[in-house]
């Protein structure tokens, strides 16, 4: 039976083994934003609500409908992260990083993020993501760089059918006129009253409408992508171009827009065909005024979250094959006091070298103690009794063939290197 209480509604948990495979697609990712010179950020899960209102935008379903806020005893407006974009550059701003070193600054981070959004398969409330941020240039080559290391941490997982859809939203010169555009044509469409009212408000989202009798009017509306100043035609020129030289593939997708209002020039999501409703397993791009909305100087940026809910399910969907690092190796298995000592000493000094190791506990009997091997997924158990005490030595037993062999106790370490490398 379980206790009285369950977790919120739509929050994503993970027990093991699954949450082994969360911690170890997270620790290759780490590796992957070391070496490509990212540092780590370990940041407010709450803000002042207004960071996000003027950050990610009014007009946004997330700041509209979907954020978890309160008061706090203070009477001040809190609101847990919807994303990490606007905290990020907060963070970088407020302890002065731009300031410190060379820019760009680089930097990365993940946990939880909370949307009061419907949930379903691949929908939670509280969600998890890897976020990386570039702050401090318009250098195409950075855009490049940060779509490579997410396409090459897809690819590092095993995953083999994810698509990068790109496009450019334009800036603040070409956008105001492409926006203009965009509204007359879509003002003369046969749309419901929601649709027509966001058509004043954010008419981009509208081309990002699902609904087919939407998209069937939506053939002829002008694109972002016709309409870029010479600068923004550059700059998604040069994107593209790094992107080649990488082998790295992506589908121009000029009706690509997203659900935040900060960006400018290249927008970019990473889709999964296995994931039906929820295919956007990641998502990123440039956002190169929003310094300057929270407060802050002129500071370019551009980075991504990665969902890494959807990136898990994508790993089960393709049955990628990408394993966490085994929890237990070997399984001690002691039949008596002293047994139990001397596994336990054995199990640290495996520990030491690098070896999962675990043992029965609560003195089980040899039938008991077996059933606890067997389900820890060990390849190897380790069987001390008394006789084999007093032999000095101990039946190494692999778990999957049934082979048994002793092993004097002075050579287990060693034995078991060996043949856990076989
Ligand atoms: P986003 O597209 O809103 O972008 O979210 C990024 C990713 O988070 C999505 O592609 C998806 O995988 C995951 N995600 C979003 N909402 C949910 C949810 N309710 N449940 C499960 N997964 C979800 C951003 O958040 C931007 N801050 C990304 C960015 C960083 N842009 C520039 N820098």
């Amino acid at each position: 039976m379980s206790s009285s209480f369950q977790a919120p509604k739509g929050v994503s948990e993970y027990v093991p083994p699954r949450a082994d495979l969360f911690a170890a697609i997270r620790s290759a990712f780490a590796e992957q934003a070391r070496l490509a010179g990212y540092g780590y950020l370990e940041l407010a899960v709450f803000e002042d609500t207004n960071l996000f209102r003027r950050g990610v935008g009014e007009s946004t379903d997330v700041v509209s409908k979907e954020m978890y806020t309160f008061e706090d005893r203070g009477g001040r407006s809190l609101t847990l992260r919807p994303e990490f974009t606007a905290t990020v550059l907060r963070a970088v701003l407020e302890h002065n990083l731009h300031k410190q070193g060379a820019l760009p600054v680089k930097v990365w981070t993940t946990g939880p993020a909370f949307r009061a959004e419907r949930p379903q398969q691949g929908r939670y409330r509280q969600f998890y993501q890897l976020d990386l941020e570039a702050i401090g240039t318009e250098d195409p080559r950075v855009d490049a760089e940060t779509i490579a290391l997410a396409a090459r941490w897809y690819a590092s997982l095993g995953l083999t059918q994810v698509r990068l859809l790109l496009n450019s939203l334009g800036c603040r010169e070409c956008r105001p006129g492409y926006r203009t555009l965009l509204q007359e044509f879509l003002r003369g469409l046969d749309l419901d009253e929601a649709t027509r009212a966001r058509i004043e408000i954010n008419p981009l989202r509208v081309l990002d409408d699902k609904r087919p009798a939407v998209q069937a009017q939506l053939t002829g509306a002008p694109l972002m992508a016709d309409h870029l100043c010479a600068a923004c035609q550059e700059h998604h020129d040069r994107v593209r171009e790094l992107l080649a030289d990488l082998g790295i593939a992506w589908e121009d997708t000029p009706r690509l827009v997203r659900g935040l209002d900060y960006y400018t020039r290249t927008t970019y999501e990473f889709d999964h065909p296995l994931l039906g409703a929820q295919s956007g397993i990641g998502g990123g791009g440039r956002y190169d005024g929003l310094a300057e909305d929270i407060g802050g100087p002129a500071l370019p940026g551009i980075g991504f979250g990665l969902g890494l809910d959807r990136t898990i399910l994508a790993l089960e969907a393709e049955n990628a094959g990408f394993e966490a690092a085994p929890r237990c190796e070997v399984f001690g298995v002691p039949l008596g006091a002293e047994a139990e000592r001397r596994l336990f000493a054995l199990a640290d000094e495996l520990r030491r070298a690098g070896i999962a190791a675990d043992t029965a506990f609560g003195g089980k009997k040899l039938k008991g103690a077996m059933k606890d091997a067997d389900r820890s997924g060990a390849r190897f158990a380790v069987i001390l009794g008394e006789r084999d005490l007093a032999a000095g030595e101990a039946q190494l037993k692999e778990l999957a063939t049934g082979d048994q062999t002793a092993v004097p106790l002075t050579d287990l370490t060693s034995t078991l290197r060996e043949r856990l490398s076989r």
